[in-house]
């Protein structure tokens, strides 16, 4: 019989090569293309580094306006797509409306199927990168009952997407600059993380040649879960359960007593500080200063909760460091976004990722379809008892 390896959870195979993302999670470094998170963070915007991840390259400024004209062009969805929403019921969670509504794309877009044609992948990359925000915006207009705000093409991708996500039909809103970099730097930050169970999930879906839109509806689908993308929104959760810092000390007690999780603590990767961490922390304070809610009781539990793990022995020792969803959950809240949008603006911003890692697959020669195998632990071959003969 043939020998396999075991290897649960994936903790030491290497699914692919890929040249877009690199993790040394001891050190707690980030790089895009050989770019340090926190520096793209800082300098770049998030159209910035979706060309870089495609690309390989950050791009020319001619470069950069040719792909966000690109991208602008491709912001508004098909009429007959507004339908869509209106099947699901209006207190469906919007990750549902999500999965749907991603995968629904390629009935839109047939030509996708044409996988090994390498202008098919480039445009479902675009038109990918272009509607989440419009897609994301009416599932969080739908669960509120609000009519959906049309794109504008003349708005940076973050100022589009929170007009369409904030503003009615007609408003003459602006956005607010603080809140703006906020959430480019949020999307930057969640751009790519190299072979998360999400974006493994993309490339295992796309290695069988399913068309591009059904990938990402998977990734999403994945990224759901609540220790993976899900965990922003049960981080928030949680603080809002712990409620107040005099409570703390009895909640830890129950981390410790194994009955649940500390929410976004601990990474499969990082076993010191995540650098998205340190870059969401500094976002949160300027976002809270800028709307006034610098004295958020959930900030104070959360600052207080983060100083105790980073002391503890039962944290230090397993090296539990705060992770990005601590603090992207905070952030979100007090600009506005419900908990449940959380893991939303998680998969906008993911798509970079996913759809490089799927384009890089095709790119690579080496391409065979992902059919991990077993170690099989039933019953040996045995004869058939017919029904009336059973005990
Ligand atoms: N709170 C308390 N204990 C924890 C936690 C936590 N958040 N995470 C891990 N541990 C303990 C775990 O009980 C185990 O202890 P022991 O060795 O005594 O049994 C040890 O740490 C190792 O845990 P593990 O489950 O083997 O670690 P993993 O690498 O498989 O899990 C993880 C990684 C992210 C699933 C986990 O840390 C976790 O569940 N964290 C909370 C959920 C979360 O914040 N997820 C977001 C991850 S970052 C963004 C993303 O990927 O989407």
């Amino acid at each position: 019989a043939d020998v396999f390896t075991f290897d649960p959870g994936f903790t030491s195979t290497a699914s692919c090569e890929s040249a877009i993302t690199y993790i040394d999670g001891d050190a707690g470094i980030l790089l895009h293309r050989g770019y340090p998170i926190d520096e793209l963070a800082e300098k770049s915007t998030f159209l910035e580094v979706c060309y870089l991840l495609l690309n390989g390259e950050l791009p020319t400024a001619a470069e950069y306006e040719k792909f966000e004209t690109t991208i602008t062009r491709h912001t508004m969805l098909h009429a007959q797509f507004d339908r869509f929403f209106s099947g699901f019921r209006s207190d469906a969670h919007p990750m549902a409306i999500m999965t749907g509504a991603v995968g629904a794309l390629s009935a839109f877009y047939h030509d996708s199927i044409n996988v090994d044609d390498p202008k098919q992948r480039e445009i479902s990359a675009h038109r990918l990168i272009a509607k989440m925000p419009t897609i994301a915006a009416r599932a969080f207009k739908y669960s509120v009952g609000q009519p959906f705000v049309t794109p504008r093409n003349e708005l940076s991708y973050a100022e589009n997407f929170l007009r369409m996500a904030f503003s009615v039909p007609a408003e003459d809103w602006k956005p607010n600059p603080v809140l703006t970099r906020a959430m480019d730097r949020i999307f930057i930050l969640h751009a790519d993380h190299e072979q998360n169970a999400s974006t493994s999930t993309v490339r295992l879906a796309g290695s069988s040649g399913a068309n591009p839109f059904a990938c990402i509806a998977a990734g999403i689908a994945c990224l759901w879960g609540p220790s993976h993308g899900g965990a922003n929104e049960e981080a928030l959760n949680m603080l809002k359960e712990i409620g107040s810092v005099d409570r703390i000390p009895e909640y830890v007690q129950g981390v410790k007593d194994r009955k649940y999780r500390l929410m976004g603590f601990g990474h499969r990767v990082y076993k010191n500080y995540d650098p998205r961490a340190k870059v969401m922390q500094k976002t949160c304070h300027e976002v809270l200063d800028e709307v006034g809610h610098g004295d958020d009781p959930l900030l104070k539990v959360a600052i207080e909760l983060e100083k105790i793990a980073l002391n503890d022995p039962f944290f230090v020792d397993r090296k539990l460091y705060p992770n990005i969803d601590f603090y992207s959950g905070i952030t979100l809240r007090a600009m506005g976004f419900p908990a449940e949008m959380f893991t939303v603006l998680f998969a906008l911003a993911r798509t970079v990722g996913w759809i490089s890692q799927w384009k890089e697959m095709f790119e690579d020669p080496s391409r065979k379809i992902g059919r991990p195998r077993q170690l099989y632990t039933g019953p040996t071959q045995r004869p058939f008892i017919p029904i009336d003969k059973r005990a």
